[in-house]
C-alpha cells in the first residue's frame, strides 16, 4: 500500500505533516538550517522582538520525566535577524515567522516590514508566551486578542497565524473561537503554548528547577498532551474554515496520529526535538507511517478530524 503523508494547505505543500515548534531549533541560522535539512515538512523561526533579547536568567529549561519545563524569556536575535534568514531563504519546503513583540506596536512594525519584502513565509504571531516576569499571556484577555487581531489585520492585509496558550474550559474555547472567526485573514491557529506556570519541585534539594519567576514556567511533553488534543479538538470545531495546527506532547507517532485525528492539519514537535534533536523527525514520521499502515489509511485526510466520541 502507498502512503502519502504530505499536506497541502494555503498553497503551500508539506512532504510531512512535522515541524518544528517555535523555541526549539529555530533561534540561530544555524539551527534553523538544521531543521530545513531534516525530514520535516516545514521551518519555524523562534519568536521574534524588534531588538534582540537574552532571555531569562539560567538555568531556565529543565527535563524531567514527563517533559520539560522551562522560562527562556523569549531570547531571540531580533526580527531583522529573522528577516535576512528569509529573505536568502531558497527552499520548496514552507517557513514561518514566530513574532512576538514587546508591544502591539512592536508587532505591528515586524508585520509591516514583512509585508513590505513580499517574502514567501506565514507569521505565526504569539497570544501566548507564559514567560515574561509582569506581562500576561494575550491570549487570556479575549478584547485584547481582538485589539491586536484588528489592528494586525488592518495592517498586515495578508494571511497569517497566531498562537494560542491552552484553554482549559468550554466557554473559553467559544468566547476565543468567537474572536478568532471575526477575523477571515486569520488562516490557522496554533494549538498549544507550553501549560504556564507550572513549578516543577527537586525533592532532594527541596528547590525549584528553573531561576526565573521563582521557578514558575510552561510545561511541555507528557504533561500537556491531554490539553493539547482537547484544544486541537475544540478549535477545529469551532473554527470550521481555519486550519489548527497541532502542538503538545508529540513524541512518536502515536500522538502525532492523535493530534491529526483530532484535527490538526500539521504537528509541531517542541519538548521531544529538544532533547533528541533534528533526527527526531524521521523517527516520528516513520511511525506515523506505521500506524498507518497498520490502519489501513493511506492519506492523513482518511483519518484527520475523525475523532470518535462515545
Ligand atoms: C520563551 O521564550 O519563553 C518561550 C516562548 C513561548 O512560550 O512563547
Amino acid at each position: 500500500m502507498s502512503l502519502n503523508l504530505s499536506v497541502s494547505w494555503l498553497g503551500m505543500k508539506m512532504s510531512s505533516p512535522l515541524f518544528n515548534a517555535s523555541g526549539v531549533y529555530c533561534r540561530t541560522r544555524e539551527e534553523l538550517e538544521q531543521v530545513r535539512r531534516s525530514a520535516a515538512g516545514a521551518v519555524v523561526t523562534k519568536s521574534c522582538t524588534l531588538e534582540p533579547r537574552a532571555g531569562n536568567p539560567e538555568p531556565r529549561y529543565r527535563r524531567t520525566a514527563l517533559g520539560s519545563i522551562n522560562s527562556m524569556g523569549l531570547p531571540n536575535e531580533g526580527y531583522r535577524y529573522y528577516l535576512d534568514y528569509a529573505q536568502a531563504y531558497d527552499d520548496a519546503k514552507p517557513l514561518f515567522l514566530s513574532v512576538s513583540g514587546m508591544t502591539l506596536d512592536d508587532t505591528l512594525t515586524i508585520l509591516t516590514e514583512l509585508a513590505a519584502l513580499k517574502l514567501p513565509c506565514l507569521p505565526e504571531v504569539n497570544l501566548s508566551c507564559p514567560n515574561l516576569p509582569g506581562k500576561p499571556q494575550l491570549g487570556y484577555d479575549f478584547a485584547a486578542s481582538a485589539e491586536a487581531l484588528e489592528a494586525i489585520s488592518r495592517r498586515y492585509a495578508r494571511p497569517f497565524g497566531v498562537k494560542l496558550p491552552p484553554y482549559f474550559d468550554p466557554a473559553h474555547f467559544a468566547a476565543m473561537a468567537a474572536v478568532l472567526n471575526a477575523f477571515p485573514l486569520l488562516r490557522f491557529v496554533t494549538c498549544i503554548n507550553s501549560v504556564g506556570n507550572g513549578l516543577v519541585i527537586d525533592l532532594d534539594s527541596e528547590s525549584a528547577v528553573i531561576k526565573p519567576k521563582g521557578g514558575l514556567g510552561g510545561l511541555g511533553g507528557d504533561y500537556v498532551l491531554p490539553t493539547a488534543l482537547a484544544n486541537v479538538r475544540e478549535f477545529a470545531v469551532l473554527l470550521a474554515d481555519k486550519h489548527v495546527i497541532g502542538c503538545g506532547g508529540v513524541k512518536s507517532g502515536a500522538e502525532a496520529f492523535m493530534h491529526i485525528l483530532a484535527g490538526a492539519t500539521a504537528v509541531q514537535v517542541g519538548t521531544c526535538l529538544h532533547e533528541e534533536g533534528v533526527s527526531a523527525f524521521d523517527r516520528i514520521e516513520a511511525e506515523l507511517a506505521a500506524i498507518m499502515q497498520a490502519k489501513g489509511y493511506q492519506r492523513l485526510e482518511d483519518f484527520r478530524g475523525r475523532l470518535k466520541t462515545l
